[in-house]
Protein backbone atom coordinates (compact mmCIF):
# COMPACT_ATOMS: atom_id res chain seq x y z
CA UNK A 1 0.00 0.00 0.00
CA UNK A 2 1.29 3.50 -0.98
CA UNK A 3 2.77 5.54 2.54
CA UNK A 4 -0.58 8.07 1.71
CA UNK A 5 -3.13 5.29 1.54
CA UNK A 6 -1.47 3.85 5.12
CA UNK A 7 -1.42 6.79 6.58
CA UNK A 8 -4.86 7.88 6.02
CA UNK A 9 -6.06 4.65 7.34
CA UNK A 10 -4.32 5.02 10.53
CA UNK A 11 -5.23 8.42 11.23
CA UNK A 12 -9.01 7.68 10.35
CA UNK A 13 -9.03 5.00 13.27
CA UNK A 14 -6.42 7.80 15.53
CA UNK A 15 -9.52 9.22 17.63
CA UNK A 16 -7.37 12.00 19.02
CA UNK A 17 -6.64 13.91 15.99
CA UNK A 18 -9.12 15.15 13.56
CA UNK A 19 -9.06 14.83 9.95
CA UNK A 20 -8.78 17.69 7.55
CA UNK A 21 -10.96 18.14 4.67
CA UNK A 22 -10.25 21.58 2.70
CA UNK A 23 -13.63 23.08 1.44
CA UNK A 24 -14.01 22.67 -2.95
CA UNK A 25 -10.07 22.61 -2.51
CA UNK A 26 -8.77 24.95 -0.23
CA UNK A 27 -10.99 27.75 -1.22
CA UNK A 28 -9.69 30.43 0.91
CA UNK A 29 -6.57 30.68 -0.88
CA UNK A 30 -7.46 29.47 -4.31
CA UNK A 31 -10.11 29.40 -6.80
CA UNK A 32 -12.52 26.78 -5.19
CA UNK A 33 -13.47 23.49 -6.79
CA UNK A 34 -10.10 23.87 -9.44
CA UNK A 35 -6.72 21.85 -9.50
CA UNK A 36 -5.00 25.08 -8.22
CA UNK A 37 -7.34 24.53 -5.05
CA UNK A 38 -6.89 21.46 -4.84
CA UNK A 39 -3.06 21.32 -5.14
CA UNK A 40 -3.28 24.13 -2.36
CA UNK A 41 -4.96 21.76 -0.47
CA UNK A 42 -2.28 18.67 -0.28
CA UNK A 43 0.50 21.32 0.02
CA UNK A 44 -1.36 22.91 3.27
CA UNK A 45 -1.09 18.43 4.56
CA UNK A 46 -4.99 18.37 4.12
CA UNK A 47 -5.99 14.57 4.53
CA UNK A 48 -9.11 15.18 2.19
CA UNK A 49 -10.20 17.68 -0.86
CA UNK A 50 -13.90 17.91 -0.69
CA UNK A 51 -15.59 18.79 -4.39
CA UNK A 52 -18.71 19.38 -6.10
CA UNK A 53 -19.87 17.32 -9.00
CA UNK A 54 -22.75 17.96 -11.58
CA UNK A 55 -23.10 16.82 -15.01
CA UNK A 56 -22.61 18.71 -18.97
CA UNK A 57 -24.95 18.46 -21.38
CA UNK A 58 -22.41 15.13 -22.61
CA UNK A 59 -22.57 13.56 -19.89
CA UNK A 60 -19.02 14.68 -18.52
CA UNK A 61 -18.79 14.86 -14.80
CA UNK A 62 -16.97 18.39 -13.79
CA UNK A 63 -16.43 19.62 -10.97
CA UNK A 64 -18.20 23.28 -10.05
CA UNK A 65 -20.68 24.38 -7.21
CA UNK A 66 -23.67 26.30 -8.38
CA UNK A 67 -26.06 24.72 -10.84
CA UNK A 68 -25.12 27.91 -13.08
CA UNK A 69 -21.10 29.02 -14.38
CA UNK A 70 -21.74 32.67 -13.30
CA UNK A 71 -19.98 33.02 -10.02
CA UNK A 72 -16.76 31.20 -10.79
CA UNK A 73 -16.01 31.78 -14.27
CA UNK A 74 -16.37 34.13 -17.03
CA UNK A 75 -19.16 32.59 -18.28
CA UNK A 76 -23.18 32.69 -18.15
CA UNK A 77 -25.62 29.90 -17.68
CA UNK A 78 -26.23 26.37 -16.67
CA UNK A 79 -23.68 24.14 -16.03
CA UNK A 80 -26.23 21.24 -17.99
CA UNK A 81 -26.09 23.65 -21.00
CA UNK A 82 -22.48 23.54 -21.99
CA UNK A 83 -21.00 20.61 -23.11
CA UNK A 84 -17.67 19.96 -21.91
CA UNK A 85 -15.54 20.94 -24.48
CA UNK A 86 -17.49 24.56 -24.40
CA UNK A 87 -17.04 24.63 -20.55
CA UNK A 88 -13.24 23.75 -20.65
CA UNK A 89 -12.98 27.02 -22.51
CA UNK A 90 -14.40 29.06 -19.74
CA UNK A 91 -11.93 30.75 -16.87
CA UNK A 92 -12.49 29.66 -13.21
CA UNK A 93 -9.50 31.24 -11.60
CA UNK A 94 -9.44 34.68 -12.62
CA UNK A 95 -13.06 35.92 -10.12
CA UNK A 96 -10.44 34.88 -7.25
CA UNK A 97 -7.53 36.78 -8.13
CA UNK A 98 -5.45 37.62 -11.68
CA UNK A 99 -2.85 34.77 -10.59
CA UNK A 100 -5.15 32.02 -11.00
CA UNK A 101 -5.98 33.30 -14.68
CA UNK A 102 -6.26 30.39 -16.68
CA UNK A 103 -7.62 27.70 -14.43
CA UNK A 104 -10.27 25.42 -15.47
CA UNK A 105 -13.64 23.83 -14.47
CA UNK A 106 -12.18 19.97 -14.22
CA UNK A 107 -13.59 17.29 -14.72
CA UNK A 108 -13.91 14.76 -11.71
CA UNK A 109 -11.79 12.18 -14.08
CA UNK A 110 -8.72 14.65 -14.39
CA UNK A 111 -8.85 15.10 -10.14
CA UNK A 112 -8.97 10.94 -9.80
CA UNK A 113 -6.12 10.74 -11.94
CA UNK A 114 -4.25 13.26 -10.16
CA UNK A 115 -5.11 12.87 -6.79
CA UNK A 116 -6.50 9.40 -6.12
CA UNK A 117 -3.94 7.68 -3.30
CA UNK A 118 -2.45 10.97 -2.81
CA UNK A 119 -5.23 12.84 -0.51
CA UNK A 120 -8.14 11.93 -0.01
CA UNK A 121 -11.49 12.63 -1.86
CA UNK A 122 -14.67 13.23 -0.57
CA UNK A 123 -16.84 13.93 -3.75
CA UNK A 124 -20.53 15.65 -2.94
CA UNK A 125 -23.22 15.33 -5.55
CA UNK A 126 -24.89 18.69 -6.02
CA UNK A 127 -28.61 18.91 -7.85
CA UNK A 128 -29.26 15.30 -7.96
CA UNK A 129 -32.58 15.61 -9.16
CA UNK A 130 -31.12 17.55 -11.99
CA UNK A 131 -29.08 15.17 -13.29
CA UNK A 132 -31.43 11.49 -13.15
CA UNK A 133 -28.53 8.58 -13.24
CA UNK A 134 -25.70 10.49 -11.77
CA UNK A 135 -24.97 8.09 -8.91
CA UNK A 136 -24.65 5.46 -11.96
CA UNK A 137 -22.52 7.50 -14.02
CA UNK A 138 -20.15 8.37 -10.45
CA UNK A 139 -19.68 4.55 -9.82
CA UNK A 140 -18.44 3.59 -13.50
CA UNK A 141 -16.27 6.34 -13.28
CA UNK A 142 -14.65 5.57 -10.09
CA UNK A 143 -14.20 2.10 -11.34
CA UNK A 144 -12.98 3.22 -14.67
CA UNK A 145 -10.23 5.25 -12.98
CA UNK A 146 -9.28 3.35 -9.82
CA UNK A 147 -9.79 0.02 -10.84
CA UNK A 148 -11.90 -2.70 -8.70
CA UNK A 149 -8.95 -1.88 -5.95
CA UNK A 150 -11.00 1.17 -4.44
CA UNK A 151 -9.41 2.04 -0.58
CA UNK A 152 -12.42 2.84 1.21
CA UNK A 153 -10.65 5.45 3.05
CA UNK A 154 -9.49 7.42 -0.04
CA UNK A 155 -12.81 8.27 -1.88
CA UNK A 156 -16.10 9.31 0.18
CA UNK A 157 -19.61 10.68 -1.38
CA UNK A 158 -21.62 12.61 0.03
CA UNK A 159 -25.57 14.64 -0.57
CA UNK A 160 -27.86 15.80 0.68
CA UNK A 161 -30.37 13.67 -0.88
CA UNK A 162 -30.37 10.19 1.67
CA UNK A 163 -32.51 8.52 -1.41
CA UNK A 164 -29.97 9.59 -3.82
CA UNK A 165 -27.45 7.90 -1.18
CA UNK A 166 -29.54 4.70 -0.59
CA UNK A 167 -29.66 4.11 -4.50
CA UNK A 168 -25.78 4.64 -4.45
CA UNK A 169 -25.47 1.77 -1.98
CA UNK A 170 -27.10 -0.77 -3.88
CA UNK A 171 -25.01 0.03 -6.49
CA UNK A 172 -21.44 0.34 -5.32
CA UNK A 173 -21.41 -1.14 -1.42
CA UNK A 174 -18.21 -0.88 -1.01
CA UNK A 175 -17.84 2.88 -1.31
CA UNK A 176 -18.35 5.03 2.05
CA UNK A 177 -21.55 7.38 2.07
CA UNK A 178 -22.09 10.33 4.04
CA UNK A 179 -25.28 12.80 4.60
CA UNK A 180 -25.00 15.82 4.56
CA UNK A 181 -27.49 17.95 7.33
CA UNK A 182 -28.60 21.33 7.09
CA UNK A 183 -28.83 23.95 9.45
CA UNK A 184 -32.50 24.48 9.27
CA UNK A 185 -33.54 21.06 10.94
CA UNK A 186 -34.92 21.10 13.80
CA UNK A 187 -32.76 17.92 15.45
CA UNK A 188 -32.21 14.82 14.68
CA UNK A 189 -34.28 11.88 16.19
CA UNK A 190 -33.12 8.35 17.27
CA UNK A 191 -35.37 6.81 13.73
CA UNK A 192 -33.68 8.79 11.78
CA UNK A 193 -30.19 7.91 12.91
CA UNK A 194 -31.14 4.56 12.59
CA UNK A 195 -32.32 4.82 9.13
CA UNK A 196 -29.36 6.83 8.07
CA UNK A 197 -26.61 4.66 9.59
CA UNK A 198 -27.59 1.87 7.91
CA UNK A 199 -26.16 3.22 5.26
CA UNK A 200 -23.85 5.87 5.39
CA UNK A 201 -20.55 5.93 7.35
CA UNK A 202 -20.19 9.70 8.02
CA UNK A 203 -22.94 12.04 8.93
CA UNK A 204 -21.60 15.85 7.94
CA UNK A 205 -24.27 18.35 9.73
CA UNK A 206 -23.61 21.93 8.99
CA UNK A 207 -21.13 23.38 11.96
CA UNK A 208 -24.05 25.29 13.85
CA UNK A 209 -26.03 21.97 14.59
CA UNK A 210 -23.26 20.33 16.61
CA UNK A 211 -23.51 19.35 20.32
CA UNK A 212 -21.77 17.51 22.13
CA UNK A 213 -24.99 15.49 22.72
CA UNK A 214 -25.79 15.00 19.02
CA UNK A 215 -21.75 13.76 18.37
CA UNK A 216 -22.19 11.25 21.12
CA UNK A 217 -25.57 10.19 20.10
CA UNK A 218 -24.32 9.47 15.92
CA UNK A 219 -20.81 8.01 17.58
CA UNK A 220 -23.06 5.31 19.42
CA UNK A 221 -23.60 3.90 15.87
CA UNK A 222 -20.23 3.98 14.83
CA UNK A 223 -20.47 7.00 12.14
CA UNK A 224 -18.11 9.38 12.26
CA UNK A 225 -19.01 13.85 12.23
CA UNK A 226 -17.11 16.14 10.29
CA UNK A 227 -19.53 18.87 10.01
CA UNK A 228 -18.96 21.89 7.47
CA UNK A 229 -18.11 25.11 7.15
CA UNK A 230 -15.37 26.39 9.24
CA UNK A 231 -13.63 29.92 7.93
CA UNK A 232 -12.22 30.89 11.68
CA UNK A 233 -10.23 29.19 14.72
CA UNK A 234 -12.35 29.70 17.53
CA UNK A 235 -15.12 27.53 15.52
CA UNK A 236 -12.56 25.01 15.48
CA UNK A 237 -12.55 24.61 19.60
CA UNK A 238 -15.76 24.22 20.36
CA UNK A 239 -16.03 21.30 17.67
CA UNK A 240 -13.58 20.11 19.16
CA UNK A 241 -14.85 20.30 22.33
CA UNK A 242 -18.31 18.50 20.92
CA UNK A 243 -16.01 15.68 19.83
CA UNK A 244 -15.91 16.11 16.10
CA UNK A 245 -14.13 13.38 14.41
CA UNK A 246 -13.12 16.07 11.16
CA UNK A 247 -14.15 19.35 10.04
CA UNK A 248 -14.31 20.35 6.27
CA UNK A 249 -12.73 24.32 6.10
CA UNK A 250 -11.82 26.82 3.72
CA UNK A 251 -8.46 26.99 5.47
CA UNK A 252 -7.07 23.57 6.38
CA UNK A 253 -4.10 24.83 8.00
CA UNK A 254 -6.17 26.39 11.01
CA UNK A 255 -7.21 22.70 11.69
CA UNK A 256 -3.74 21.25 10.86
CA UNK A 257 -2.05 23.56 13.15
CA UNK A 258 -4.68 22.46 15.63
CA UNK A 259 -3.73 19.15 15.27
CA UNK A 260 -0.37 19.66 16.23
O1 LIG B 1 -18.88 19.42 2.75
C1 LIG B 1 -20.10 20.05 2.91
C2 LIG B 1 -20.27 21.33 2.20
O2 LIG B 1 -19.47 21.37 1.06
C3 LIG B 1 -21.71 21.55 1.86
O3 LIG B 1 -21.96 22.85 1.46
O4 LIG B 1 -22.64 24.44 -0.24
O5 LIG B 1 -20.27 24.23 0.32
O6 LIG B 1 -21.40 22.45 -0.97
P1 LIG B 1 -21.54 23.51 0.09
CA1 LIG C 1 -19.79 20.82 -1.17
Amino acid sequence: MNPFKKFLKQKIKNKNKLLVVAHRGAAGYAPENTMAAFYKAKELKSDYIELDIQLTKDGQIVVIHDEKVDRTTNGIGEVKNFTYSELEKLDAGEWFHQKFKGEKVPTLKQVLLDFYGKIGILIEIKHPSIYPGIEQKLTKLIKEVIGEELEETQIIVQSFDFELLQRLNKISPSIPLGLLVKYRVHGISKAQLKDWTSVVKYINPNKSLITKKLVKKVHSYHVKVIPYTVKDKKTIKGLVNAGVDGIVTDYPDYVVEFNE
